[in-house]
């Protein structure tokens, strides 16, 4: 090098770099430059990649991905009852999303109607209220159920609440077969981190079966689960682990599936799949690259599904709940805007939002509209939805890719070697492997080496209050008076006679839905189907959690 060029690479050695080693949220070293020699060596690299739209996926699963179809801005709601989060639908469909998301509160995720006494004090809290196919008629409204999708967050009482819809949807004149939306129905990421779980594994196994099994012959355009890596990755998870321990449980519904006699491919198209969407730019961008092409891998390779569609691994984004600030709420819009940058150029089906307010309480309209215009912008306004997988060819982005998969197959490797996820779960190992990963990272942000803009570093001495969402307190005696009236007016021996069809199949091996379905058409509560598989089942007191 001239005498110019050695100066100059000697001035450069003097800047000390900002930190001894830089890492991702999975410990992955990350370099200080990325050069051709970082991405297959041994040239089998365009292979690894692939074209968009075709296997392995890892630059997207439809051929023109945004240029055909933005992502479904499909944002998470539900507060109060039924009537109140109806109205929030209906805003945020004229403010332009494209999809409905539903929230439930607990005593509905937990399969309790709104007068039970553990109901106390949660009716309407965390979601809406759910106890009858009254809640649910009024939940949707005049919003017609063949033009729009519906996800629904629920997964102990997936079944129920599919049910409901199903009737509905019947009662809109609408067919089973015209209905799409998803369920979440992933039961085993609720035993390691969520916790809205109510029956023992094997009895959670056969009902999610059984949904698979009705939908592929009668609901074909209902996705039959939406398995998450997202609140493992709320509860502390590294990036790698997201992505492994959701796949890992992933093989075990589809070895349910096949073990209950279905056909691979037909089920596994109607599976999805739903990830965080945290503050490491390019690592997120990275996980969900790896995750389609070892997906991909898995359908096709081990399972030997034929149909293509059986190895698009499809996924929901939800930005990172746990990286919200209570501290200076609206940085919260920025960190959004950069995650869900990352969920769109990572090529994700459809996206939530999170609002600025919701490390403090539900959203209010204002900060809704905030986040779903945040989408709005991303997808109109910056071009990135303009060609496929633009990071694709990145040495940085590919390496990443590389080795989030290496690192990601050797946990499932090890929880294959355990028998698979229900073992693994049931051993408490994903629990373990998460809470250290979560005690690790609070360490970080205690020594400041992982930095919180406005909680440890560059806070303010005094905040403003900034205005909340408030729950109505009256909103559960009115719930309960609904419920009573249900009760009511229904046909008391038509409902008596639909509960005990129902126990008798679940005591057998028939498949539950139609039973569920005959009984939610004679309005039975949630409860009251639940309480039936209570019976049959017990109930799941897991000596590890
Ligand atoms: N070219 C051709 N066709 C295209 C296309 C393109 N570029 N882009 C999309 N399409 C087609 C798709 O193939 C699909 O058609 P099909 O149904 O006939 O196959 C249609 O357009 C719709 O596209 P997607 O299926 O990609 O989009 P959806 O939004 O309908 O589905 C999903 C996305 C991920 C598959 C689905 O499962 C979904 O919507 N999931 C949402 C789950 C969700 O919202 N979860 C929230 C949970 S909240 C929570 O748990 C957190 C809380 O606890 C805190």
């Amino acid at each position: 090098m001239d005498k110019w060029g050695d100066q100059y690479m000697e001035n450069s050695k003097k800047h000390k770099e900002r930190k001894e080693q830089f890492t991702t949220s999975s410990g992955i070293e990350v370099q200080r430059v990325y050069d051709v020699t970082d991405i297959a060596k041994d040239g089998s690299y365009e292979q690894k990649l692939g074209k968009p739209g075709m296997y392995p996926f890892t630059r997207g699963v439809q051929p023109t991905m945004y240029r055909g179809r933005l992502w479904t801005m499909r944002q998470y709601a539900g507060f109060g009852d039924a009537k109140q989060t109806n109205a929030r639908f209906r805003y945020l469909l004229e403010q332009g999303q494209t999809g409905l998301s539903t929230a439930f509160d607990l005593p509905t995720q937990i399969g309790y109607d709104c007068d039970h006494p553990y109901a106390r004090g949660e009716v309407g809290k965390v979601g809406v209220s759910i106890s009858s196919l009254v809640d649910m008629e009024m939940l949707f409204d005049s919003i017609p159920l063949d033009r729009v999708s519906t996800s629904m967050t629920i997964n102990a009482p997936a079944s129920v609440l599919l049910a409901m819809y199903i009737v509905v949807g019947e009662k809109q004149g609408v067919s089973m077969d015209k209905l799409s939306g998803t369920i979440q129905n992933d039961i085993l990421k609720e035993y390691v981190a969520r916790g809205t779980y109510i029956y023992p594994p094997q009895a959670s196994m056969r009902l999610i079966t059984d949904i698979f099994s009705y939908c592929a012959n009668h609901v074909p355009n209902f996705n039959t689960i939406s398995i998450s890596g997202y609140h493992m990755r709320e509860a502390g998870s590294t990036a790698v682990q997201e992505i492994a321990f959701t796949l890992a449980n992933a093989r075990a519904y589809v070895d349910a599936a096949l073990a209950a006699g279905l056909e691979i491919d037909d089920f596994a198209p109607r599976l999805s799949f739903f990830f965080n969407a945290h503050n490491h730019f390019f690592e997120e961008i990275a996980k969900f690259r790896a995750a389609r092409r070892i997906w991909a891998r898995f359908m096709r390779d081990e399972y030997h599904a034929k149909n293509p569609k059986s190895w698009q691994l499809r996924f929901h984004t939800q930005t990172g709940g746990s990286t919200l600030t209570a501290q200076q709420p609206d940085n919260n819009i920025i960190r959004v805007t950069l995650q869900a940058l990352a969920a769109v150029l990572g090529g994700t089906q459809s996206l939530h939002t999170n609002s600025r307010d919701e490390a403090l309480a539900l959203p209010t309209e204002e900060s809704a509209r905030i986040a779903l215009r945040t989408q709005q912008i991303i997808g109109y306004e910056s071009g990135v939805a303009d060609t496929v997988d633009p990071l694709g060819g990145s040495y940085y982005v590919e390496s990443l890719t590389d080795e989030i998969e290496r690192q990601a197959l050797i946990y499932m490797d090890s929880i294959q070697q355990m028998g698979g996820a229900v073992h693994a779960v049931e051993q408490g190992y994903m629990q373990r492997e998460i809470q250290s990963a979560a005690y690790e990272t609070q360490l970080r942000i205690e020594h400041k080496d992982e930095v919180v803009i406005g909680v440890n570093a560059f806070t303010v001495d005094t905040e403003e209050e900034p205005i909340l969402h408030k729950v109505d307190p009256h909103l559960e005696i009115e719930a309960q008076e609904r419920i009573r009236d249900v009760r009511q007016k229904r046909d008391a021996q038509t409902v008596k006679q639909t509960l005990i069809d129902l126990k008798e199949a679940a005591c057998g091996t028939k498949n539950v839905m139609p039973y569920i379905v005959e009984a939610v058409r004679a309005y039975a509560t949630l409860g009251e189907i639940c309480d039936v598989l209570r019976e049959v089942f017990g109930e799941y007191s897991p000596e590890h959690f």
